[in-house]
């Protein structure tokens, strides 16, 4: 059966570790030419990098620490010259916006630094790095940001997060609009709980845990294929008539 990404290439920031790493091997699986960021986890992502490859898939990590706005130009000049070694061109297809430093901390507890370091990787680097894709991006092409319930839902212990997320669903309506005449797709996911490094404190609190569960129509937390499916979906060729829109990946989260 061919695969649904087959000749595409696609970048994953955040491809070391949880919703990012299932992403990516996810859309090398369907047959992308997947580049994935990473910022202290360099061995997580060469361990996703050889996970594909044992596969049969094709992929390779760059490093961006998405806090710093330089790392941005410097990480295309790089995914150009990989992609043009591999395919031939710079052409990029897909563009997911995944990478995302946690955020605890209350309004009391958060500094005018903390602040920035949120704003930076989950608001500044996705419209950073879209701004350089532009000139990359096939027509036709797809961008997703992975967004978060809290956007709509602002959670009191992560207010700075949940600003970020919510300017990100905003961005993704703007791009849509802006990027619909080159047939470019634009759409957020939004996951609810998902098992992940992000949350590991959280779980650890059997209490939470279990509120949280009790919380979520589908009864569990969600798992990192839970929204690499969404992710793929919208990449796919059957989400072409998809953009604009927030998709919520929660299992019914605070219906
Ligand atoms: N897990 C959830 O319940 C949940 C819910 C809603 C939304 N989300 C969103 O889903 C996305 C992925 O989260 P996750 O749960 O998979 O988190 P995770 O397991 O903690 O992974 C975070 C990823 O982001 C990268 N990252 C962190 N800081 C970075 C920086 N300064 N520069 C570049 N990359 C950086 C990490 O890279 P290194 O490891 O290499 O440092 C890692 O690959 C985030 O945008 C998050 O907000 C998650």
């Amino acid at each position: 059966m061919s695969k649904s990404l087959a000749g595409k290439t696609a970048l994953v920031t955040g491809g070391s570790r949880g919703i990012g790493r299932s992403t990516a091997e996810r859309l090398a699986a369907e047959g992308a030419l997947v580049a994935l960021t990473y910022n202290a986890g360099k061995d997580g992502a060469e361990e996703t990098v050889a996970t594909i490859e044992k596969d049969g898939g094709n992929a390779f990590a760059l490093h961006a620490d998405l806090v710093d706005a330089e790392s941005i130009p410097h990480l295309f000049t790089r995914l150009d010259d990989e992609f043009t070694q591999r395919k031939g061109v710079r052409t990029l297809d897909l563009l997911v916006n995944n990478a995302g430093n946690s955020g605890w901390g209350g309004l009391a507890d958060t500094t005018p630094d903390s602040w920035d370091t949120m704003f930076a990787v989950h608001a500044r680097a996705p419209f950073f790095i879209v701004q350089s894709a532009l000139s990359r991006l096939a027509d036709g092409g797809r961008i997703i940001n992975v967004s978060s319930g809290a956007a709509s839902r602002p959670m009191q212990a992560v207010p700075v997060y949940s600003m970020a997320k919510a300017g990100i669903n905003n961005l993704t309506h703007a791009l849509a609009m802006e990027l619909g005449p080159r047939g470019i797709t634009v759409n957020a996911v939004a996951p609810g709980w998902v098992r992940t490094d992000m949350n590991a404190a959280v779980r650890e609190n059997a209490d939470m845990a279990a509120a949280i569960e009790a919380d979520t129509a589908l009864g569990r937390f969600g798992e990192v294929s839970d929204i690499a499916s969404v992710v793929a979906f919208l990449a796919s060729n059957e989400g072409r008539w998809v953009t604009a829109q927030v998709i919520e990946a929660s299992g019914g989260y605070k219906l």
